[in-house]
């Protein structure tokens, strides 16, 4: 298991109306990634922003924005995100419909690539692309909205994925429902990278909620 956790705040559950300043406070309270869930009303029943606000908050912080793309197709917009402020770009592999072509791209870009993994997906879909691969998103809700509860059989999958990754430099993050009660368990099954939206948010005190993931 690795032994440190990084923690991915989800601005889908920031005041959007001060997302700069929501983003400069989560970066001083010490989150350690800025998590941003892009929405098409398409891949997920759910429209957030795009690239525009991505490069509108850029200024905000220095910390390594974590985009984490519900959009299909993915493949004709990377070069958008890339160069709106990305620096991890995770496509979902239920998504266009070559995976391997997405990584490519993503990494021809200059960034880090990901991919996520829908909670009914099996893991089994990354073992060819294993090598193109910086992180690892199991998502242990249905995507779209803030605020759902943790699906417990995800658990599996995220055990499954950490064998899979073995000594590979690749993260395992994972993506709803994480809050201080069922991230114990996420970290035991071998996640390094907790995104919390709702949990981070649903408090002033950003430090607070912030330390109360760390294990
Ligand atoms: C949902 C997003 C998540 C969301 C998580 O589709 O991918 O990042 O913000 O929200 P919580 O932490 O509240 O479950
Ligand atoms: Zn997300």
């Amino acid at each position: 298991m690795p032994s440190t956790v990084k923690i991915a705040p989800s601005i889908l559950s920031a005041d959007f109306a001060r997302l700069g300043e929501e983003v400069r406070a989560i970066d001083s309270a010490g989150c350690d990634y800025v998590h941003i869930d892009v929405m098409d009303g398409h891949f997920v029943p759910n429209l957030t922003f795009g690239p525009c606000v991505i490069r509108a908050i850029r200024p905000y912080t220095n910390k390594p924005f974590d985009v984490h793309l519900m959009i299909d197709p993915a493949q004709p917009s990377l070069s958008e995100y890339a160069a709106a402020g990305a620096d991890i770009i995770t496509v979902h592999a239920e998504a266009d419909t070559h995976l391997d072509r997405s990584l490519q791209m993503i990494r021809a870009l200059g960034k880090k690539a990901g991919v996520s993994l829908n909670p009914a997906t099996p893991e089994t879909v990354i073992e060819h692309v294993l090598d193109r691969l910086d992180l690892v998103l199991v998502m242990s809700i249905n995507p779209g909205f803030g605020g759902q509860s943790f699906i417990p059989a995800q658990l599996e999958k995220i055990r499954r994925v950490r064998r899979m990754i073995g000594d590979r430099p690749i993260e395992l993050e994972v993506d709803g429902g994480v809050n201080a009660k069922t991230a114990p368990a996420v970290i035991a099954a071998g996640a390094n990278v907790l995104v919390a939206g709702s949990a981070v948010f649903q408090d002033d005190d950003y430090v607070e909620t912030i330390n109360a993931l760390r294990p």
